[in-house]
C-alpha cells in the first residue's frame, strides 16, 4: 500500500504461533564454533506487541527540503505497558521513539556511488559507523584500510555514518566538525537523532533506506564499526573469489554468535526486557564489530525491517530481519569482532604476520592501525610459522 503520511500509523499485532524452542544459554555462555550447523528455527518466534508500527514499503523521499514531513512524535501510550515505570531511563526512551524511523538527514552524499545506475560499479561499499567526536579515528581510517580506490581491479568507497551527540553549543560545533570534512572528503551520512547504543539499529535501518535509493546496485558491504581492523585487500579477493556471486545473491559473512538470547539483567550494557522482546531467544547472529553482506541481502534486510519493531541491539535486528527472509549468516574464520586471540603469549600482538590472512578484527585504535597498515604493504613481510593464523 502506499502512503505518503508519515504522521499515519497503524495498529499491528504478530501473533504468538511460537514455537518456542529454548535454546537460548544467553549471551555470556555463548560459544562461538565456526563449524557448528546452522540452528533451522523458522521465524515464528516473534512475540512482540507491534505498537503502531509505520507500514513504510515506499522508499522515502529524502530530499532534504522536504525533512519537515518526519519530524517524529513522542508515544506516550507506551506508559501503559506493563512494567514500564520499573524500566531504566533509556529504555523507556527506547520505547517512547521505538516507532520514529524517519529523521532529517544533515549531510548526504547523492553522488557517492554515481547515482543508482551506476551504483553496479562499485564493489565493496565500506560502512562505517562512526559518533562526530571521533574525528581521530575517521581520519586514520581514510589514509588506512578505508582509503577510496582501484583494487584488484574493482572499486571500493567509503561512508560514514552518524547521528548527533550532546545538545546547544557543543552539538553545533560538532556538526560543524563533520561539514568541514565533508567538505573536505565527501564521506559523511548525518542524520538529526540521538546517536546512543540504543540508536544504533535506528542508523542502520536509515542507511540502509538511503542505500536502497542512492546505491541500490552496490555489490558487497562491510558494515562495521570505527575502531576494527579491516583488511579490506583480503577482502576484495574473498568477495571476488565466491563461486557465482555478484553481490546478486545472499551473502551475509561475520563471526556468528550461535543460540544466543536477550540478556535480563538490569544492569547489564545489553539489558532487554521482556516489555521490549518477549522471546528468549535471538536468531543467530554476526557480531555488530564488522560482517560482509551482498547487496542483494542489505536489500532483504532492509524489506524485512518494514515489518519488525526496532529492537535497540543492532546486530541483532539484522539477524531477525534476515531469519524472516528464510536467510542465515555465515561464519567467516577471519573476522574477528571478539578480538584476536593469540596463540603465543610472549609474541608481539600487533606483529603483521598475525594479520596478514585476516579480514577485520576487532578492537584497534589509531597508532597501532597506521602501523598495521603500512606494516602489512611492505614489500617483503617477513612471517615465520609460528605466526601463520
Ligand atoms: C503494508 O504493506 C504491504 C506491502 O505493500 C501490504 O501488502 C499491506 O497490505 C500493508 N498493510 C497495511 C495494513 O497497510
Ligand atoms: C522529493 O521532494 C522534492 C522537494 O519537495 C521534490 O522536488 C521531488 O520531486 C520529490 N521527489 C520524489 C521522487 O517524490
Ligand atoms: C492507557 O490505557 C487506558 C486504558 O486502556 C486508556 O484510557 C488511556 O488512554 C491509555 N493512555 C495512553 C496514553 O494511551
Ligand atoms: C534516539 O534518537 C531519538 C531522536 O533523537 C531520541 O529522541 C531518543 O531519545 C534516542 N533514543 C535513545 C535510546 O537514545
Ligand atoms: C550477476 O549475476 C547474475 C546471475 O547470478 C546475472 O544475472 C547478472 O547479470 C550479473 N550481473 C552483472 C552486472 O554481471
Ligand atoms: C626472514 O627471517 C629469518 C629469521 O629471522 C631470516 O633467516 C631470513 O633471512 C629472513 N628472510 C627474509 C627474506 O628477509
Amino acid at each position: 500500500m502506499l502512503r505518503n503520511s508519515y504522521k499515519h500509523v497503524m495498529e499491528r499485532k504478530i501473533s504468538t504461533k511460537a514455537a518456542v524452542l529454548v535454546f537460548t544459554v544467553g549471551f555470556g555462555a555463548v560459544y562461538l564454533s565456526f563449524f557448528e550447523p546452522f540452528v533451522g528455527i523458522k521465524p515464528t518466534f516473534l512475540q512482540i506487541n507491534l505498537r503502531k508500527q509505520k507500514n513504510d514499503t515506499t522508499p522515502a523521499n529524502r530530499s532534504a527540503t522536504n525533512t519537515h514531513l518526519w519530524k517524529c512524535e513522542r508515544d506516550n501510550s507506551v506508559t501503559n505497558i506493563s512494567g514500564f515505570n520499573s524500566l531504566p531511563g533509556h529504555l523507556k526512551d527506547f520505547l517512547h521513539y521505538q516507532s520514529c524511523r524517519h529523521f532529517p538527514m544533515l549531510l548526504d552524499l547523492p553522488d557517492k556511488c554515481g547515482g543508482p545506475e551506476g551504483s553496479a560499479d562499485v564493489f565493496l561499499l565500506l560502512v562505517i559507523k562512526t559518533l562526530p567526536v571521533n574525528y581521530d579515528r575517521r581520519e586514520v581510517l581514510r589514509n588506512t584500510w578505508a582509503k577510496e580506490r582501484l583494487q584488484n581491479g574493482v572499486w571500493i568507497r567509503r561512508i560514514f555514518i552518524s547521528g548527533t551527540m550532546d545538545s546547544g553549543y557543543e552539538k553545533k560545533k560538532l556538526n560543524r566538525l563533520l561539514k568541514m570534512e565533508q567538505h573536505k572528503y565527501n564521506d559523511i551520512l548525518q542524520w538529526d537523532f540521538h546517536d546512543s547504543f540504543f540508536n544504533l539499529t535506528l542508523k542502520q535501518i536509515l542507511f540502509l533506506e538511503w542505500m536502497e535509493t542512492n546505491c541500490p546496485h552496490v555489490r558487497f558491504l562491510l558494515n562495521g564499526d570505527d575502531d576494527v581492523f579491516a583488511n579490506t585487500d583480503n577482502m576484495v579477493v574473498y568477495l571476488q573469489s565466491l563461486p557465482g556471486n555478484n553481490g546478486s545473491k545472499h551473502l551475509f559473512a561475520g563471526d556468528v554468535i550461535y543460540n544466543p538470547g536477550p540478556i535480563r539483567n538490569p544492569h547489564s550494557k545489553y539489558y532487554i526486557p521482556v516489555q521490549v522482546y518477549k522471546s528468549n531467544r535471538y536468531p543467530a547472529y554476526c557480531g555488530g564489530g564488522g560482517f560482509l553482506l551482498s547487496g542483494y541481502s542489505a536489500s532483504v534486510i532492509y524489506k524485512m525491517s518494514h515489518s519488525i519493531p526496532l529492537l535497540p541491539i543492532d546486530d541483532v535486528y539484522i539477524a531477525m530481519c534476515l531469519e524472516k527472509a528464510g536467510l542465515h549468516p555465515k561464519p567467516h574464520l577471519g573476522i574477528k569482532t571478539a578480538g584476536l586471540r593469540i596463540p603465543d603469549r610472549k609474541a608481539d600482538p600487533y606483529d603483521p604476520c598475525f594479520y596478514r590472512d585476516m579480514l577485520l578484527v576487532h578492537r584497534f585504535l589509531s597508532v597501532n592501525m597506521y602501523v598495521m597498515w603500512q606494516s602489512l604493504h611492505q614489500p617483503h613481510i617477513n612471517c615465520s610459522l609460528t605466526t601463520k593464523m
